[in-house]
């Protein structure tokens, strides 16, 4: 272990950065107890239901998994035939970040779309979604939105409304990509059924990990006529976990009460304290809206290299400077400050030569 990891530093390269949330360690830990049934027979998992049937309505069913990632694949491909397409935005996780699962695992065809803020619009959908009937092209069946986006954006519940309405009319289906669904809502003020249940969203991956779970997300099933045979693909592509009940206990811990407000609230509010900061500073580009737990900001080569010295972030895009720096549930107002101080210090000095710290991969 390097002293990075020792340290207690926190970083801001990704909200799954951050450890558990100790009221989650403490579900866990009441949920060890005797023995239980396993493949999701078991009380936490009946509670479940329960819980996110309260928060999303009494149509949804839930099917713990591992990661997002499965979370994602497993919706997709329950949603589609084999000679489906998703359309999505290029910078959708999906499409950048899960290694081809979609493709490689689902078998699925992802069809893109640039979007500058990472919001999907009716005509950035209608770009793709064309071909219907034609067999020589995948044919498009689902509109797959992340919510927050990967560029810390946040649809409005009518934005999300118009793309279901859009996509019903053409008879495709709408998954949203909820890994972040949590910190849209504390932006928006709003419960997480006004997202999603209530816009006419069909499938959700609803975020657990990003949110202070140890590891667990879920698929939520809205729509019950959007999917077929989400039991028996969870356990093909080997999102079925013996012991459920820890998923299940992890995600009853964080949408039972308000620990998923209060945490998103956190990240989200101090993402809003970087950007003020950043904003005070006066001389950086911040690139997109800071509406969710992310600031992407343009630095200059020596000031991020100043700041690789302490803390972890990704860069964005390398070509123009581009950073994601990204807040989590346990991100503290002195973080930020520390941050802010050192981006300021570093911008007053002459560039370091280059070679310090290694790059964040
Ligand atoms: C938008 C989005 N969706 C899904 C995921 C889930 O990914 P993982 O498979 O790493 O849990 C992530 C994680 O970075 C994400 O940012």
């Amino acid at each position: 272990m390097t002293e990075q990891h020792t340290s207690g530093v926190h970083h801001f390269a990704s909200d799954n950065y951050a450890g558990a949330h100790p009221e989650v360690l403490a579900a866990v830990a009441a949920a060890n107890v005797g023995h239980v049934p396993a493949y999701g027979d078991d009380p936490w998992t009946a509670r479940l239901q329960d819980v996110v049937r309260a928060q999303l309505g009494e149509q949804a069913v839930t099917y713990p998994v591992l990661n997002g990632t499965g979370a994602n694949v497993l919706a997709l491909q329950a949603m589609l035939p084999r000679w489906g397409a998703v359309i999505c935005t290029e910078a959708a996780h999906v499409n950048t970040d899960e290694n081809g699962a979609p493709e490689r695992v689902g078998g699925l065809k992802l069809l893109t779309v640039a979007a500058p803020d990472g919001r999907l619009t009716p005509e950035l959908v209608d770009r793709q979604a064309w071909g219907f009937g034609d067999v020589h092209r995948a044919q498009p069946g689902v509109v797959s939105l992340t919510q927050a986006t990967e560029l810390g954006t946040v649809y409005t519940p009518e934005a999300v409304r118009e793309l279901c309405d859009h996509a019903h009319a053409r008879g495709m289906r709408v998954h949203m990509d909820g890994a972040r669904i949590a910190n849209a809502a504390a932006h928006l003020g709003l419960p997480l059924r006004a997202l999603t249940t209530d816009c006419g969203v069909d499938v959700l991956s609803l975020g657990g990990t990003k949110n202070g779970l140890l590891l667990g997300e879920a698929v939520v099933v809205l729509d019950p006529s959007a999917v077929v045979g989400v039991d028996f693909l969870r356990k093909a592509d080997m999102q079925l976990t013996s012991k459920m009940r820890f998923v299940s206990a992890q995600l009853v811990a964080l949408y039972e009460g308000d620990l998923w407000l209060r945490s998103a609230g956190r990240a989200n509010a101090m993402a809003a304290r970087l950007r003020a900061g950043i904003d005070a500073i006066g001389s950086l580009d911040v690139v997109q809206p800071t509406e969710a737990n992310a600031v992407f900001v343009r630095l200059p080569a020596h000031v991020a290299r100043a700041l690789r010295r302490r803390w972890r972030f990704y860069d964005w895009d390398a070509a123009d400077g581009t950073v994601r720096l990204m807040c989590a549930f346990d991100t503290t107002e002195q973080d930020v400050d520390e941050l802010l101080a050192a981006l300021a210090d570093a911008l007053d000095d002459a560039p370091a030569p280059e070679g310090g710290a290694p790059a964040t991969p």
